[in-house]
């Protein structure tokens, strides 16, 4: 069922259009996450969630309740809104204390007193900052203060949170844990939240489903499964993690799955079962057409020895080595093509050497292709 409902939501800056007839549901309780490359919207979406911005075209709903629509010349105001928001640069007051920071949009809808120090108190101790009320904002580490950025917006018990890129300024080592902390937190309170990030493993690991977003618009919204590993479009296959094309040529459809010759490689034609097919629905794959065969780098098992089964297996030369650490780039040569695999850096594989490459169905797409 849908709680946050958006309908064709516009908003142009001089002439730059921010956003651009979107729509939207997102359910109650809900993580749900906008990501997307810097420019393509997504703060300003949450800016007119919040009611920062009033949009040029388009509705609004929480609930059965009209937050905004130009045609029906309805504004509510943003503290009106029951949602609580959590800015990239935190924003907090700096000549206030965590106290006075957290409990100012009590005072701000007639909250005070007993009340107020009971409900601040309950929501510091749940980010974690019990005892430090009377600490100024500035004296306060960049974790801390984020912490009270969030603690702010969930003081009132908003009926959704809405959080713009919360974690990007944080150093990596704080981030994953604030990133945990986050996603506990939601759990335990079962809110509603609208995250925005640019970041992929922020927007897998934290969503229950993410709208990718291009230019005002989206292009697909989806689980972090179904995202990854069932682009609908080049844009989102591209965007989300590592992709290496192969251009083949479908010789064989059965009820099982299809066979693909892989141009240029000499090698058996793949066997794909359960194989994303990213095709419309009037372009079914046919028999003697031209694909992409899209593959995820690390799907591909790497190995010195000849694996026990042939199928969609294919002889490479290792080209070069890359050390990374916890895994290797094997960068590899099949044919007249050149990949970069990645695989645990577990094998002593050098330079030069003859390796076997074993495609998983699953990790492969096949997508249309002119020509
Ligand atoms: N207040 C503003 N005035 C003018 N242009 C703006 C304003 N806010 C955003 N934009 C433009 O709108 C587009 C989308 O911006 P934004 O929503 O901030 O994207 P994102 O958060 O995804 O990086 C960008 O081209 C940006 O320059
Ligand atoms: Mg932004």
């Amino acid at each position: 069922m849908s709680f946050l409902r958006i309908q064709s939501l516009s908003k142009t800056f001089n002439r730059v259009v921010a956003v651009d007839r979107l729509d939207l549901d997102v359910r109650e309780g809900e993580f749900f996450t906008l990501l997307g490359s810097s420019g393509c919207g997504k703060t300003t979406t949450l800016r007119l969630v919040g009611g920062l911005e009033k949009p040029d075209g388009g509705e609004i709903y929480l609930g059965d309740k009209c937050l905004v629509s130009e045609r029906q010349k309805v504004f509510v105001k943003p503290e009106k809104r029951h949602m609580g928001m959590v800015f990239q640069s935190y924003a907090l007051w700096p000549h206030m204390t965590v106290f006075e920071n957290v409990a100012y949009p009590l005072k701000l809808r007639g909250i005070k007193g007993n009340e107020a120090e009971k409900k601040v108190a309950e929501v510091l101790g749940l980010v974690g900052l019990s005892g430090l009320q009377e600490r100024p904002a500035p004296a306060l580490s960049g974790g801390q203060q984020q912490r009270v950025a969030l603690a702010r917006a969930l003081v009132f018990s908003p009926r959704v949170l809405l959080l713009d890129e919360p974690l990007s300024n944080l150093d990596a080592q704080l981030r994953e844990e604030m990133r945990r902390e986050l996603k506990a937190l939601q759990q335990r309170l079962h809110i509603t939240v609208l995250f925005v990030t640019h970041d992929q493993i922020e927007a897998l690991s934290l969503s229950g489903r993410i709208a990718i977003m291009r230019a005002g618009q989206l292009e697909q919204v989806g689980t972090p499964e179904e995202v990854y590993f069932r682009p609908a479009t080049p844009f989102v296959r591209d965007f989300l993690g590592k992709t290496f094309l192969l251009p083949g040529k479908i010789v064989q459809i059965t009820e099982h799955g299809i066979r693909v010759e892989v141009q240029q490689v000499g090698a058996a034609p793949l066997a794909l079962e359960r194989t994303h097919l990213a095709f419309s629905a009037n372009g079914l794959p046919a028999v003697g057409q031209a694909v992409m065969i899209a593959i995820r780098p690390e799907q591909v098992a790497l190995s010195g020895k000849a694996p026990d089964r042939e199928q969609n297996v294919m002889q490479a030369e290792l080209q070069s080595v890359q050390f990374l650490g916890d895994r290797c780039e094997y960068t590899v040569t099949f044919g007249s093509e050149t990949r970069v695999l990645v695989s645990p850096a577990t094998q002593r594989l050098k330079a030069g050497e003859k390796v076997f490459l074993e495609l998983k169905s699953e990790g492969i797409s096949l997508w249309p292709r002119e020509g």
